[in-house]
């Protein structure tokens, strides 16, 4: 199986998902990598190597593999998915053509979004890319699907309700589950944990709660 987290925008919580949902799914007993496209930040390689040096044992391991655009294909189709059940690709934040390629190779695409409009703009953009690769796909006979994520979401602001109704009609899958902005997700980032390994519980089921959404989709 093959998850990708991808959006056009930066900073709207890929990789941070790309490595809860990793941290979540490995301790349930998944064998799983996270395969970072991002070759400018890196950001899941960078997250992977502090948690590959917690030495005691107490947090399972969480490989992440730096994608080489060239070799993608290569890379993840003929070695991590023969090697893991579960791929989750930490996605590049740019329309290029390997946009189009992870998509392809994806079974789901998981597009963490903001609650403002201009994420929901650059989303309508994302859609007709995602939609002529799903076609693609479609006609290699294989099949993706789409579910949006509302990442620091705050529904007391009516705003962000607004932003979500707006979704709602926009004919796309959106999440039951949102994520709000807690401080648990920036601590897990630096110490190369997921938030299911701090103390937070309502991150903690935050993210419990996204991947039962994502495994009920797998
Ligand atoms: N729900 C959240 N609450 C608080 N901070 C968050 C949340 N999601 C992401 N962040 C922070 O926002 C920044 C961008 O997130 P990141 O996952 O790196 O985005 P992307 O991979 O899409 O560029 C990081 O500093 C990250 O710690
Ligand atoms: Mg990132």
């Amino acid at each position: 199986m093959i998850v990708s987290i991808t959006n056009l925008k930066g900073g709207v919580g890929k990789s941070t998902l790309a490595q809860n949902l990793a941290v979540y799914l490995a301790k349930k007993g998944r064998n799983l990598c996270i395969a970072d496209t991002d070759v400018e930040q890196q950001t899941s390689v960078k997250w992977g190597s502090v948690r590959s040096a917690i030495e005691d044992g107490s947090v399972p391991p969480v490989p992440v593999y730096l994608i080489n655009p060239d070799t993608i294909s290569d890379q993840i189709l003929n070695k991590l998915s023969k090697k893991y059940d579960l791929v989750i690709i930490d996605g590049t934040p740019a329309l290029t053509e390997l946009t189009t390629r992870i998509i392809i190779m994806s079974d789901l695409v998981v597009t963490p979004i903001l609650a403002s409009a201009t994420d929901v703009w650059a989303l309508d953009t994302f859609l007709k890319r995602y939609e002529e690769a799903r076609i693609t796909k479609q006609a290699m006979g294989g099949k993706v699907e789409l579910y949006v994520l509302l990442n620091k979401y705050n529904e007391r602001i009516n705003l962000d309700r607004e932003i979500g109704e707006t979704i709602g009609d926009m004919s796309v899958n959106l999440f039951d589950t949102k994520l709000s902005a807690r401080v648990a997700y920036k601590e897990a980032t630096v110490q190369g944990l997921g938030v299911t390994e701090l103390r937070d519980k309502n991150a903690q089921a935050e993210i419990e709660a996204i991947a039962a959404e994502i495994e009920n989709l797998l």
